[in-house]
């Protein structure tokens, strides 16, 4: 398959009153399309600081990302494009606008590339049906939802642009065992039917059933591990 995402010999490092922190030490990687990959690693050994670095919400000191082909680190690659049309985001703690409903959220980044408003509730309605959030659910305040129902509206609002790279962090981290393995499932199948690229970070040693490649981290530097 398709290399969607390599990152060569990366690097991040925080300056704190501590000193400095090198949370992502020359990290190397890639990734592909229809592909689970799952990167696996203690609190604190750089995961969400990777994860945010190929979503374009951080920048790397050194190194390169290049997503299909472009290499998002470059002064002319257009990251809000980027970052709202081609990349799709899952939190460990959702990060849903809870005043807003359901439908609401999934529309959100539609509007903010300019779908029209019937298309937008089309396709909100299509992928949280999808998710399994029907249509009296959609209406709901996120607030008033479980978990569970929470990240499957945050898969939906993910995929609202239909980006080809998904990128989850600690999507099971507020979760269930049970509620959790749907989550993940959800997030296989986005890869093998939808054919999107998927990226998990997490410390959830499970999740590794889901992988189809895998990676330890640990104190900023990554090493690939056998599935
Ligand atoms: N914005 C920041 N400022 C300072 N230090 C940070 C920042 N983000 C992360 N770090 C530090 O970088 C290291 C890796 O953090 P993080 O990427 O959040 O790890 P993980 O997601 O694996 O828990 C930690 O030592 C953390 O304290
Ligand atoms: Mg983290």
């Amino acid at each position: 398959m398709q290399d969607m995402l390599e990152i060569k010999d990366v690097t991040k490092a925080f300056k704190t009153r501590a000193g400095e922190v090198t949370a992502v030490d020359g990290v190397s990687m890639r990734a592909r399309k229809g592909e689970v990959t799952v990167i696996l690693g203690p609190s604190g050994s750089g995961k969400t600081t990777l994860l945010y670095l190929v979503g374009s919400l951080e920048r790397p000191d050194a190194g390169e990302i290049v997503v299909f082909g472009e290499d998002i680190c470059r002064p002319e690659t257009d990251l809000v494009q980027y970052r709202r049309g081609r990349v799709g985001f899952v939190f460990q703690f959702f990060n849903l606008l809870s005043a807003l409903t359901a439908m609401e959220n999934v529309t959100l980044p539609m509007d903010l590339v300019g779908v029209p408003a019937d298309e937008q509730r089309r396709r909100a309605s299509e992928l949280l049906e999808r998710m399994g959030i029907e249509g009296r659910v959609q209406r709901m305040r996120t607030n008033k939802m479980s978990g569970g129902e929470k990240q499957r509206v945050a898969i939906a609002r993910a995929l609202a642009n239909d980006p080809d790279l998904i990128l989850a962090d600690e999507p099971t981290g507020n979760l269930d065992s049970a509620t959790g393995a749907v989550v993940v499932d959800i997030l296989v199948e986005l890869a093998r039917r939808d054919g999107k690229c998927v990226v998990i970070v997490t410390h959830d040693e499970g999740i590794l059933r889901a992988a189809d490649w895998a990676y330890r981290m640990e104190d900023g530097k990554l090493r690939g591990i056998e599935v």
